[in-house]
C-alpha cells in the first residue's frame, strides 16, 4: 500500500498505541489445505513475524500477541508439545532480528509454567533486548486475563499488609501497576482472526475500551494489507469512552 505525506501524516497522528491480536485460525488453515494442525500454527509464526515487522515499521508502540493460552493446556499433548516447540524455535531465530529491529521483547502469562526450556530462551531473548526502545512486542503466554487478575490481587495483597499500600487508597491506575502489563498503554485496538466473536479470556481488564476489528480471515493467511485495513478502520472510528458525540 502507497501513502502520500499527507496521508502519512494522518495515519501516524491517529495511529493505534497499543495493538492486541488473538491470532486464531491455524488448524482451519491447516485442515483447508490438507496439512497436519502443526504446520498451521508454523506458518502462523511465519505470519506473526509479517506483523512484528510492519508495526516496528509503523511506528506502532505495543504490539500483544495471543501465543497460548492457559485454556490452550487442555489440547492433545502431542500438539501442546509442538506447540512449544515452535515457540522455543521461534524465539531463538527471531532473537537477532527482534535486536536488530530494536524490539523490546517481552511475555505476559504465568511464565513459571511454561517448560524449562522455553522459560530459558524467553528470559535470554527479553535480555538482549531489554535495552531496546523501538515496539515493545508482548507474547502472551500460559496467559489467562482472569488469572492475570487473581495474581494482581495477590502481589497486591503482601504490600497492603505491609502497609505500603492503603486500601482507601487503591484505585484502578493503582490496580493497573500490578498486572503483567503494568506501564504499558491499553490496547486501542483488539484484532481477531477466524472470525470468532469472543476474546477468550484475553485482555480482559485492558480492554474495557479497545476497539475491535475481527475479520474471517485465518491468521496464517494474515497479511501486513490487512492489518493496514484494520488500522484504517480503526482511524475513522469514534472513541467515546462513554460520552456523547463530539464532546
Ligand atoms: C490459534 O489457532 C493458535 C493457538 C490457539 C495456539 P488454533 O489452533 O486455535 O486454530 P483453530 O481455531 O483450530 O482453527
Ligand atoms: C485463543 O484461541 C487463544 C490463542 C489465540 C492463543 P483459541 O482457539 O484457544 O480460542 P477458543 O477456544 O476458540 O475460544
Ligand atoms: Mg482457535
Amino acid at each position: 500500500m502507497q501513502y502520500d505525506n499527507e496521508n502519512d501524516a494522518i495515519l501516524k497522528a491517529r495511529l493505534p498505541r497499543h495493538i492486541a491480536i488473538i491470532m486464531d485460525g491455524n488448524g482451519r488453515w491447516a485442515r483447508r489445505h490438507r496439512l497436519h494442525r502443526i504446520e498451521g500454527h508454523r506458518a502462523g509464526a511465519a505470519a506473526a513475524k509479517e506483523i512484528v515487522r510492519v508495526c516496528g515499521k509503523l511506528g506502532i508502540q505495543v504490539l500483544t500477541l495471543y501465543a497460548f493460552s492457559i485454556e490452550n493446556w487442555g489440547r492433545p499433548k502431542a500438539e501442546v508439545n509442538a506447540l512449544m516447540m515452535l515457540l522455543e524455535e521461534y524465539i531463538q531465530k527471531e532473537a537477532q532480528e527482534l535486536v536488530a529491529h530494536n524490539v523490546q521483547f517481552r511475555a505476559i502469562g504465568r511464565l513459571q509454567g511454561l517448560p524449562a526450556s522455553v522459560q530459558e530462551r524467553l528470559y535470554e531473548t527479553i535480555g538482549l533486548t531489554q535495552g531496546n526502545n523501538g515496539l515493545i512486542l508482548n507474547l502472551a503466554l500460559n496467559y489467562g486475563g482472569r488469572s492475570e487478575i487473581v495474581d494482581a490481587v495477590q502481589a497486591m495483597i503482601p504490600e497492603i499488609q505491609r502497609g505500603s499500600l492503603k486500601v482507601e487508597e487503591l484505585d484502578e491506575e493503582t490496580f493497573d501497576r500490578f498486572l503483567y502489563t503494568a506501564g504499558l498503554p491499553d490496547p486501542d485496538l483488539l484484532i481477531r482472526t477466524s472470525g470468532e466473536m469472543r476474546l477468550s479470556n484475553f485482555l480482559l481488564w485492558q480492554s474495557a475500551y479497545a476497539e475491535l476489528w475481527i475479520t474471517p480471515i485465518l491468521w496464517p493467511d494474515f497479511t501486513p494489507e490487512h492489518l493496514m485495513e484494520a488500522i484504517a478502520a480503526y482511524q475513522k472510528r469514534e472513541r467515546r469512552f462513554g460520552r456523547t458525540s463530539g464532546e
